[in-house]
């Protein structure tokens, strides 16, 4: 008991896969609207840990002021009754649902967290300061719900590099536990955005994945990262209409979101869209060889 540690790492700590249930409180953060996305993060939250928190915020630090926050579908009641449903919250399970007064109640924080440059590439082209937003409001719904294990999911790769890089930085005491995307039968990701399609773009956005499944294939098959990317990139092109616009198609380390390069092993495939009028994004983790 005398010793000094002098390398945190040292310090007991749970683990997140160890099979059984390793940490008492895990939350899964939303912004409600919720989807089947959203309850696979249930259920995960729910296997590691002995009570989940969900917490059900539209923050407004996060949309820009061209973004849709007035329109961002909002229904407490729907969700409710989701989160209701077989396999998600036990009786000792909490929603935790403030209002915007209670998050923020001096206005705008003054005191804010910043991204740094993964906050700047890819997603922060197009939504300057978003990420800025996310990671002031997720180290504030950590704060106020004390989790051990916080659950996110791959669908946002680069809000979770985001969110591991404020742990990492900031020495946030939570351990980071990320779901795999959910999909559709016929591949796309679950997006509370996918019900503003209409059927013909529904059947158009079908490119995002057909577009990761051909890069996946371009480097289970060996090649390099402009292979790839080119490979997803001619899928887009082919499938999307002159109605559609790409925004990226990109393949970056995981961690840093700096483009792969020749040492790069693994890495994630990152595809941004407009269908119609609706941005989605997508991605696929990947191994090159
Ligand atoms: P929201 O878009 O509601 O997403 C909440 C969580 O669900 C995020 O971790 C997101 O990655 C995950 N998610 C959404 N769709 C998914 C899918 N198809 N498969 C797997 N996971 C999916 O992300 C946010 O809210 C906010 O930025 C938030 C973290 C709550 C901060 O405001």
């Amino acid at each position: 008991a005398a010793l000094a540690a002098q390398d945190a790492s040292s310090l007991p700590r749970a683990e997140a896969d160890t099979g059984r249930r390793p940490y008492r409180r895990a939350v899964v953060m939303t912004m409600g609207a919720l989807h089947a996305g959203h309850l696979a993060l249930v259920e995960h939250a729910r296997s590691l840990a002995d009570l989940v928190v969900v917490t059900i915020f539209v923050n407004p630090l996060q949309f820009g002021p061209t973004e849709d926050l007035a329109r961002y579908p909002r229904d407490l009641e729907g969700d409710l009754a989701l989160l209701s449903g077989p396999g998600l919250l036990r009786p000792q399970d909490v929603v935790f649902a403030p209002t915007v007064d209670v998050v923020y109640p001096d206005g705008d924080p003054v005191v804010r967290v910043t991204a740094g440059r993964i906050g700047e590439v890819l997603e922060g082209e197009s939504r300057p300061g978003h990420l800025d937003g996310v990671l002031t409001v997720v180290l504030k719904l950590l704060h106020l719900t004390r989790p051990d294990v916080a659950v996110f999911g791959q669908k946002d790769a680069q809000q979770v590099a985001a969110v591991r890089r404020l742990v990492r930085d900031l020495d946030v005491p939570v351990d980071v536990a990320v779901h795999a995307t959910v999909r559709e039968d016929d591949g796309l990701a679950r997006s509370s955005r996918n019900a503003y399609l209409s059927p013909e773009e529904r059947e158009r956005a079908l490119a995002l994945s057909a577009a990761l499944d051909a890069g996946r294939r371009v480097a289970d098959a060996g090649r390099g990262p402009d292979a790839v990317v080119a490979a997803a990139r001619a899928v887009l092109d082919e499938r999307l209409s002159d109605q559609d616009a790409v925004d990226y198609v990109a393949l970056v380390d995981p961690a840093t979101f700096e483009p792969a390069g020749a040492g790069t092993s693994q890495a994630v495939l990152l595809l941004a869209a407009r269908v119609g009028a609706t941005r989605l994004i997508d991605n696929a983790p990947l191994t090159l060889h």
